[in-house]
């Protein structure tokens, strides 16, 4: 019976890379069903659409949705980021951002560098909340708050404890927890009380600032890092950075309830700027779609094309579609 995936090319490079992604996916023997949703910034420009109702509804009876990259240059920023991803984020209750990173053998310098980030993904400072007085006058205030809810955090924090178990049970829990002393004080409790059902699995605690020095010096020490929704989102650029190059890092918006489809992305964005060159790096969206794959359930497939993803270092650079045919040919 074969998955029914929803493909959302998006903008830039997004089409470029998900190509390639999908090659390999049916390379490696995965029988997919997908359809094409144009969604991004032609669409908004062409008819004032960024997710529409109807189509919101149609994506929610696929499997999964694999996604691409969305914003453009063209666009002002947060109209695409806000209406299309954070609102299929928010819609579908991905509540956690699964972000894998593997440094190639040359990074790790003897160190093996395998870890994971357990991102907050519907909370913190992306809900949303806040708003502008005065707008425009020199009297002007503009809010931006961090919503934190125990329920989202205990959730979020559930699943990282879960998948340290499953990995070398390890967690670091990364927050500012001396400065944002209300939501810092929430997820350190929340962190702490869910410790105590797995006592076999080890904790630590680093501020986000310190833990960008150990991503840059020592990445090797993690395992397992959950932290919230906005310190997630940089934290897995530096991560991306360290391990190879942001077109390697690819991401899970999972819902773990599967109560509707999850969405598996790249970390990276449109790069408008190489968009139609050949040069954009197509492992994320690889990888990202191993990560679809593994989820429904299809594991040999999403493990061979991990590996061979993990395995590759091309010997010069290739264009995206050499690389794409490169991993096709070592599934
Ligand atoms: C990411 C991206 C998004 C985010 C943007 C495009 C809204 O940077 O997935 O990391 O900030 O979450
Ligand atoms: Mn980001």
């Amino acid at each position: 019976m074969s998955q029914r995936v929803a493909v959302v090319p998006g903008d830039g490079i997004g089409g470029e890379v998900l190509a390639e992604a999908l090659k390999v996916a049916s390379a490696a023997g995965a029988e997919l069903d997908t359809s094409f949703f144009d969604l991004g910034a032609k669409r908004y420009l062409a008819s004032g659409e960024v997710l529409p109702d109807d189509v919101l509804g149609e994506l929610r009876t696929f499997d999964a949705i694999l996604l691409g990259a969305v914003g453009s240059p063209e666009v002002p920023p947060g109209v695409l980021e806000r209406g299309l991803l954070l609102r299929l984020r928010f819609e579908l209750d991905l509540y956690v951002n699964l972000r894998p990173f593997h440094a190639l053998a040359s990074v790790g310098a003897g160190v093996p560098v395998d870890f994971a980030v357990v991102r907050e993904n519907t909370e913190g400072t992306y809900a949303g909340e806040g708003g502008f007085l005065r707008k425009g006058t020199a009297a002007e205030v503009a809010t931006q708050g961090s919503v934190n809810t125990r329920f989202g955090v205990e959730r979020c924090v559930r699943f990282a404890f879960e998948l340290a178990e499953a990995r070398r049970r390890h967690l670091t829990l990364v927050h500012k927890t001396n400065v944002l002393t209300y939501s810092g004080d929430l997820w350190q409790r929340t962190f702490n009380e869910v410790s105590g059902e797995h006592p076999d699995v080890e904790t630590a605690y680093h501020h986000v600032d310190a833990a960008c020095i150990y991503m840059v010096e020592s990445p090797g020490r993690y395992d397992v890092v959950v932290t919230d929704n906005l310190f997630g989102d940089i934290l897995t650029d530096l991560a991306g950075a360290v391990t190879g190059g942001i077109g390697r890092a690819a991401s899970a918006n999972l819902n773990p309830a599967r109560t509707g489809p999850s969405l598996f992305e790249p970390v990276h964005g449109s790069a408008p700027d190489i968009a139609g060159t050949g040069k954009a790096n197509p492992a994320a969206a690889i990888v990202s779609a191993a990560m679809m794959l593994d989820y429904l359930g299809l594991k040999d497939q999403a493990a061979r094309i991990t590996k061979a993803v993990k395995d590759f270092e091309p010997p010069a650079p290739m264009t995206t579609s050499e690389f794409g045919d490169a991993i096709a040919e070592r599934v």
